[in-house]
């Protein structure tokens, strides 16, 4: 349990707030505000559990049409508030509402982590071509990798939320990898952490040289799943 959770509000509790604001003297442009900003994370809640259940159908679809379903495992999380206060800082953005939503794309994020770089390209192309989602921005940095090395590829989509004011539009995030760059990714992470200097060049020269190592690795990986399925393929010699 978390040092400080005695001092948290819960959701529900800051909602009971809400509706006392109203027997308090503050204006309704206040009392909305605060509404609105604790109805956010559960928005956010309510768009990953979609996406989550999107992700689900396609990968019992692919199962059963493949054989085997290229989505390896999935993660998600929520923002931490004090994350997003950090970022809109450093993009220089006032803390308002309207700019949380417009400019901080990962509050709700998702990590799909595939088999082979081939299945990330072929999930994003139905991701594209879906008519219940927006993909809103697409970098690619497997093609085109970081100067440290990271690879992986990262959509903003946009989904519609079905409330009872009418249709929203919630953004998330989704980070495509392989399991080779994921390896990688949370090792730099694990190493990183905390370490706000400068790398020895040696030391980033050699992280981006395990990068090199995670890319071979996924390359030899889809060689022998090829040589594999050729082989089963062929007519038995007997
Ligand atoms: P942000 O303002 O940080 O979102 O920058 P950006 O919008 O240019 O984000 P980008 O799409 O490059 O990266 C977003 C997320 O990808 C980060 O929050 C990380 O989770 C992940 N990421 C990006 N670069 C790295 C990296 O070099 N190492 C690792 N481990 N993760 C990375
Ligand atoms: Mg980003």
């Amino acid at each position: 349990m978390e040092e400080n959770d005695s001092t948290q509000i819960t959701l529900n509790q800051l909602q009971v707030h809400v509706k006392d604001l109203q027997k308090w003297q503050v204006s309704e442009d206040f009392a909305k505000q605060i509404e609105n900003f604790t109805a956010l994370p559960a928005l956010y809640r309510h768009a990953l559990n979609e996406l989550e259940n999107k992700i689900d159908i396609i990968k019992t679809e692919w199962q059963a049409r493949d054989g085997y379903s290229p989505i390896e495992h999935i993660k998600s999380r929520i923002k931490e508030p004090k994350s997003i206060l950090h970022k809109m800082e450093r993009k220089g953005h006032e803390f308002t509402l309207d700019n949380m939503e417009q400019h901080i794309h990962d509050i709700a994020g998702m990590r799909i982590v595939c088999a082979f770089v081939k299945d990330i390209y072929r999930l994003v192309d139905h991701l594209c071509a879906r008519e219940d989602l927006r993909v809103l921005e697409i970098k690619d940095y497997i093609a085109h990798p970081k100067p440290n090395g990271y690879q992986s590829l990262h959509l903003i989509v946009a989904m519609p939320l079905v409330l009872l004011e009418g249709t929203r539009w919630v953004k998330a995030e989704i980070q495509l990898r392989t399991l080779a760059m994921d390896f990688w990714a949370s090792m730099e992470h694990i190493l990183y952490y905390k370490f706000d200097k400068q790398l020895p060049s040696h030391v980033a020269e050699e992280l981006k040289e395990a990068a090199r190592a995670a890319d071979e690795l996924d390359q030899k990986m889809l060689r022998l799943r090829r040589e594999i399925l050729e082989l089963a393929e062929r007519p038995s010699e007997e």
